[in-house]
């Protein structure tokens, strides 16, 4: 209990806004940066800048081993996955562009869309169904009568926890000429994900949520076909200070400015674990959502969100209750029983507007590492009580 009477958070289920705590040996890495690693990476000859350079160039090679990327260079380290997004398309779409787009994405494509849209972008939303799944037949549909540049989609869902056919949609776009960009927030970790068998032609990730990282780093793979024009320009420590214009060589085109050191070590030594850990992990998350999703369709009142049970989704459960808002719920969770989760919008307004739930918004669990059977026990245990003192 904290000084005023409050439960102090013991249970942490909000790992779909950011996992907490990290694997061991991210702190370390983060701390390594800052203590040793202190020179700036690719804009010194000295030893302990030439040191930070060869710490982040392996950060960057088995970061794009884990994640089946070909060509390390293909993949940049971006301050987040919404960076990564805006930088796809905002550098792809020009007034007079096509995009197909799901309607279940997060802000961090919506809002960049609505802005495109807004710029002469005609973007073209298709409505997933109300599982919050995409059909790939109406993707194809709504590409067929004219020429599309991009087709835009979430990999797993932040509000319902679908997993979206990215593998099938990159083929569809592909075959209508089109890019498949894909926003991986809420897949990396979660899912086994090899870009090459996906066939992308950008993925997107934060590093903070399943990928185990810290904050404020992120990355994005771009396919050799996909080349859009940086969001950022500036000093790329690769020795070319005198061309005028950023360098077309990869990472530094789209890694403008020093980067995040201790985020970049942080997320490499998260992957490493993951690397060894994460299929463990995995069938173990799997299990808990199982168990949660099953545990609340037991409760009178409530209504889950997204695939029915036994479909695979990431760990992650949004419900309403048909009489308590969800962000009483929410608050009522953290201050007495030490629970955090999310209820609101979650970011995701569209995603919201397509599952009928704009209005209420949804109380989101996101289960992930540190996570056990008790601590699903003890929120569903906690969600029986105030379903029936609240309602
Ligand atoms: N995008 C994050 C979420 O879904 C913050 O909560």
């Amino acid at each position: 209990m904290s000084a005023n009477g409050a439960a102090t958070t013991t249970i942490y289920l909000d790992h779909g806004a950011t996992s907490w705590p990290k694997p061991p040996g991210v702190a370390e890495a983060m701390t390594r940066a800052v203590t040793e690693l202190g020179g700036n990476p690719g804009r010194g000859a000295y030893r302990m800048a030439v040191d930070t350079s060869r710490a982040i160039h392996r950060a960057r090679t088995d970061v794009a081993a884990f994640l089946g990327v070909p060509d390390a260079r293909d993949l940049t380290f971006q301050p987040g996955c919404t960076q990564a997004m805006n930088l796809v398309l905002r550098g792809l779409m020009r007034p007079g562009d096509r995009v197909v787009a799901c309607s279940m994405e997060h802000n961090a494509v919506a809002r960049p869309l609505n802005a495109l849209a807004a710029a002469g972008v005609e973007v073209v939303v298709v409505e997933a169904d109300e599982a919050g799944v995409i059909d790939v037949d109406a993707v194809e549909d709504a590409m067929r009568s004219q020429t599309t540049k991009a087709v835009v989609c979430q990999h797993a869902g932040n509000v319902t926890g679908a997993i979206q056919p990215v593998a099938d949609l990159a083929d569809v776009a592909h075959a209508h000429g089109a890019l498949a960009l894909v926003d991986g927030a809420q897949a990396g970790g979660h899912l086994p994900v090899d870009i090459k068998t996906l066939g992308v032609d950008a993925w997107a990730c934060s590093g903070h949520k399943g990928l185990l990282g810290p904050q404020g780093i992120g990355l994005l793979y771009l396919s050799p076909a996909c080349q859009p024009d940086e969001l950022v320009t500036g000093g790329s420590g690769s020795g070319a200070s005198e061309e005028p214009l950023q360098p077309a060589v990869r990472p530094d085109r789209y890694e403008a400015g020093t980067p995040n050191t201790p985020g970049i070590l942080g997320l490499h030594a998260a992957v490493t674990w993951l690397r060894d850990n994460g299929e463990a992990l995995r069938a173990h998350e799997a299990a808990l959502v199982r168990r949660f999703h099953e545990g609340v369709l037991s409760l009178p009142g409530f209504r889950v969100l997204g695939p029915d049970l036994g479909v695979p989704r990431v760990p992650i459960i949004a419900l309403t209750h048909e009489r308590v808002a969800t962000d009483r719920l929410a608050f009522a969770l953290d201050r007495r029983y030490g629970i955090a989760t999310r209820a609101g919008l979650h970011c995701a307004p569209w995603a919201h507007r397509t599952l009928g739930t704009l209005q209420t918004g949804a109380l989101r669990f996101g289960l992930g590492y540190g996570n056990t059977e008790a601590d699903v026990d003890a929120a569903l245990e906690a969600l029986a009580e105030l379903g029936e003192e609240l309602a």
